[in-house]
């Protein structure tokens, strides 16, 4: 693959009609966020800020991109995993001036380079997705702390890496765990990851999922939103879960509810979605029928152990894109979507733009808020402040054309009150 270096790094400049197309898509789907961009292009929010996105390279990253610099920001931005940049849409931004360095499928040493070529610009503010670029400040490239002003968080896996740096004084700057805001983690983690991983197993292996055991390693919020999609699709869901109240909340949810050893032998396809490493391993694999789909939609690739996936296989080999069937020795086969890697965005499209609408509205909204109160916060994680979760819910009601009922006076009056009883 020859990347393209100068000025910025895309697959192929080429690819941006199509690219454009795709972010146009995205706009219309994603009518809060051109709402924040509107104000932003009139009152230049960002004016002058230089900021750093380490996101999936999507269309609707792209829509968040553009409306940072419709703010007044200055953007460059780098994929937060190797597999999930969309080629086209980084050509669109590259053409339309946006600094990105994001190809799909590079190496881990060409996804780092790009990490580090945001992190020249010298950003003050980072914007990211698994804490990536944030703890490359933190390791090899201390020289831009003093750079840095804060930084927002976008993904359940980031957000326990910046809790441990904070926890041991590591973390030098405020970051916002946009992650743990309600209109972000009830709404992309539970709908967008529970439609778009059923979709990418779909689109990779065009297998009937009526029917099939359908194994969900981790009953948080991505969890529960594929099993009641899994559900929706015929399936038998079966849950492991390592939380008793998680594990007794799936089975009261109607589902089957088992160790990872029992699953281990009974499933037709399993999706981690964890945050955890090693979830499903060797002695697990073992175990499995052959023919057995395995996937991930967990941030990184380690929540399934191909480490010791390899060591069992004598051969290995890619049989439609995106599936990869291991020969184990004794002659079983396993298939592996994506090599591992979140499954919705290396073999799907991601999150649909109405879901990310709500997530990156939250950013954008974040952003400017740091911008005026950044200095002020004391390093450590912070949640995002409670009004920008209402505002942009109360946005989405309004786009959706939903009727949100008020409260009267005499409601407000008795929930804040405590003298009426029986
Ligand atoms: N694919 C995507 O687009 C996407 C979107 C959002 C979040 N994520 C990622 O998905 C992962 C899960 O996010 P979440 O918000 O659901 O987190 P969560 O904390 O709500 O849920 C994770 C669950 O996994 C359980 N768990 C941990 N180790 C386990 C093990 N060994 N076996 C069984 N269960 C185990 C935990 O007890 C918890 O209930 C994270 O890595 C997050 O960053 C991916």
């Amino acid at each position: 693959m020859v990347a393209q270096k100068t000025p910025f790094t895309v697959k192929d400049a080429g690819l941006a009609p199509s690219g454009e197309e795709k972010i146009r898509w995205a706009e219309a789907h994603m009518p809060v966020l051109l709402k924040i961009r509107a104000r932003f292009e009139k009152e230049k929010p960002l004016k002058g800020l230089r900021i750093g996105l380490c996101l999936h390279v999507t269309k609707e990253t792209a829509v968040l991109a553009r409306a940072i610099e419709a703010g007044g920001g200055k953007v460059a931005l780098c994929a937060s995993n190797p597999l999930s940049t969309q080629d086209d849409v980084a050509a669109a931004l590259a053409k339309s001036g946006i600094e990105v360095h994001a190809v799909r499928g590079c190496d881990n040493k060409a996804y780092y380079e790009q990490i580090n070529r945001v992190l020249d610009t010298k950003p003050q503010f980072l914007v990211d997705d698994g804490a990536d670029l944030i703890n490359m400040v933190h390791g090899k490239r201390t020289d831009l702390l003093k750079d840095v002003i804060t930084g927002q968080e976008e993904t359940t896996t980031g957000v326990i890496r910046l809790k441990a740096m904070a926890k041991e004084g590591k973390l030098k700057f405020p970051v916002i765990a946009v992650n743990d805001t309600p209109t972000k983690r009830l709404f992309d983690n539970y709908y967008g990851t529970g439609q778009s991983t059923i979709d990418a197993v779909m689109r990779a292996t065009n297998k009937l999922l009526a029917g099939s055991k359908f194994v969900i390693v981790g009953y948080g919020q991505c969890g529960k939103g594929l099993a009641i999609r899994a559900k929706g699709m015929g399936c038998r869901v079966i849950v492991v879960e390592v939380k008793p109240v998680e594990a007794l909340r799936a089975a009261m949810d109607g589902y089957e509810v088992m160790t990872m050893d029992d699953a281990a032998a009974v499933g037709d396809v399993f999706v981690t979605v964890t945050g955890n490493k090693s979830v499903i391993r060797g002695r697990h694999f073992a175990r499995m029928k052959s023919g057995a789909i395995i996937a991930n939609s967990g941030h990184f690739n380690v929540e399934l152990c191909i480490a010791d996936l390899e060591e069992m296989s004598v051969s290995k080999k890619e049989i439609i894109p995106h599936v990869e069937r291991y020969e184990l020795k004794g002659g079983k086969a396993i298939c592996l979507l994506a090599q591992g890697r979140l499954v919705n965005l290396a073999a799907g499209a991601g999150h649909p733009s109405e879901v990310m609408d709500l997530s990156f509205s939250d950013q954008a909204l974040v952003l400017e808020y740091l911008s005026k109160h950044g200095k002020s916060l004391k390093p450590g994680v912070h949640d995002v402040p409670e009004k920008i979760d209402l505002d942009v819910a109360t946005l989405k009601a309004e786009c959706m054309g939903i009727g949100v009922e008020k409260l009267t006076e005499e409601q407000i009056a008795y929930l804040n009150a405590y003298s009426e009883g029986t």
